[in-house]
């Protein structure tokens, strides 16, 4: 076992030891007045590292974010996501609900509360606009089980879609539908076979797409105390499922793919008697319930004939990245524009000199944003100096109440500065990407590597 199998806790990916809050930060540049919100961001830090089983995707949550109005970064805060065992090992009393799994995938604003999110039956987690917990929530006693990190907004409702699978439950999975109010107005089961972990989703106008991918539910891994129980099943058969929206939980129809994995969706759309989901996708992932196995993530466009019922995949770019972003205003909506982070294979392969690498954090996400412009097939990237590393781009409307370009707006990433060890929060143009950040908000801490986030404007 390498020692990052033991412990991936490392290099970028190793935790902070404090809680944060830091006002009135340095900014460099002009921070866009239009912005008047958080930008949130979850990822894993564990306060015990002699678990003897510590995981990348499940250990303890902590919500990093930074708060901007008129044109000024106001604050930063960090803060643990206080599952029961957090808020003992903090010498606090346990907060309502109990919460047995500390949610450490995302963060989103909906229904104007502040959620913290994973996945397979994990509890959703309310927090407070400066991140404390509150506590688990069923929205109101109407979420039957657990929901996931994932979550859609329908543009034309503002319904939050999800699709939940749970760690106890092998034989099905459930799309899960939260109104803007906030509360579950829709369940539906679909039946599956094997436990199937559903990390992402995909929702178009008509349909909600399922992938149904060999990596399932493993007995053996749960018996040797693997966190996350799941491994590469070659039994399994791979396909991707289509749920009729109007259909009332019927009709769903399957079509199979070549075994691969996929964390992601970028977006997914309608097109006529075609269904076209863009993702980033591996060959294999979780062979032997170990994460870093799957090889290069690649972004793909698979597109669903619905009259010859057979997925076409193709490669839209084998740079290796992950982490696809799109402008949300076009989610289930044909898109131009997708943001992604390369990893750092991608270094790994262009370096002549390992030793150039010794400085970066593995397995850890890499030095540069791209900006896809599907249409034309072009890309272009924003590079960051060795040794800094960029988490998630996340896009951000310049001006959420106007009907202007898809990417006529902001790419927001906190990065790693490796020259003050610490994070910046970057701000850039999405139609000057290459250029130079609009702003760079200057942290007081390292942010460590982590997963995803949202900018919760404050009008949400
Ligand atoms: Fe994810």
């Amino acid at each position: 076992m390498t020692s990052l199998e033991k412990n991936p806790f490392q290099g970028g990916y190793a935790p902070v030891t404090e809680e944060i809050t830091a006002f009135d930060l340095p900014v460099t540049g002009r921070l866009p007045e239009s912005l008047s919100g958080r930008f949130l961001r979850n990822g894993p830090n564990p306060l015990d590292l002699e678990d003897p089983h510590p995981h990348l995707l499940v250990d303890n949550g902590m919500v990093h974010g930074v708060r901007i109005r008129d044109g000024r970064a106001e604050w930063y805060r960090n803060r643990w996501v206080r599952s029961d065992k957090i808020a003992a090992a903090l010498g606090e009393k346990p907060r309502s609900g109990g919460i047995s799994e500390a949610s450490s995938t995302h963060v989103i604003g909906h229904a104007g509360k502040t959620l913290a999110l994973m996945e397979a039956g994990a509890p959703v987690v309310e927090l407070t606009y400066e991140l404390d917990t509150v506590g688990r929530t069923d929205f109101g006693g109407t979420l039957p089980g657990g929901l996931t990190a994932h979550s859609k907004i329908d543009q034309r409702t503002g319904e939050l879609h999800a699709v939940a699978y749970d760690v106890a439950r092998h034989d099905r999975v459930q799309h899960v539908v939260v109104s803007p109010a906030g509360q579950v107005t829709g369940v539906t089961d679909i039946a599956v076979t094997d436990g199937p972990m559903m990390h992402d989703f995909a929702l178009t106008g008509k349909y909600v797409a399922v992938y149904d991918l060999p990596v399932t539910f493993s007995m053996a891994a749960a018996e040797a105390g693997v966190r996350l129980p799941y491994a590469w099943n070659d039994a399994h058969r791979a396909r991707v499922g289509l749920l009729p929206r109007d259909g009332g939980g019927k009709g769903i129809r399957w079509f199979d793919v070549d075994p691969c994995w996929v964390f992601h969706t970028l977006n997914a759309y309608d097109d006529g008697d075609r269904v076209v989901i863009d993702v980033v996708a591996y060959d294999t992932l979780f062979v032997d319930a170990k994460l870093p196995t799957g090889g290069p993530p690649a972004l793909e466009r698979w597109t669903i004939d619905l009259a010859a019922g057979a997925v076409k995949r193709e490669r839209l770019d084998d740079r290796p990245q992950e982490f696809p972003r799109i402008d949300e205003r076009r989610s289930g909506l044909a898109h131009r524009y997708g943001y992604t982070v390369q990893t750092q294979e991608f270094l790994r392969q262009v370096s002549r000199d390992a030793q150039d690498l010794s400085d970066l954090p593995a397995p850890a996400f890499g030095a540069a944003l791209l900006k896809h412009d599907l249409r034309t097939g072009s890309r272009e990237e924003h590079l960051f100096p060795r040794g800094f590393y960029a988490g998630e781009p996340v896009f951000v409307p310049g001006d959420p109440e106007a009907e202007s370009a898809e990417d006529d707006g902001y790419v927001m990433a906190y990065v790693h500065n490796a020259d003050r060890d610490a994070a910046d929060l970057v701000v850039l143009s999405a139609q000057d990407f290459a250029g130079g950040p609009i702003a760079t908000v200057h942290l007081p801490a390292r942010v460590p590597l982590g997963f995803h986030g949202s900018f919760v404007a404050d009008a949400s």
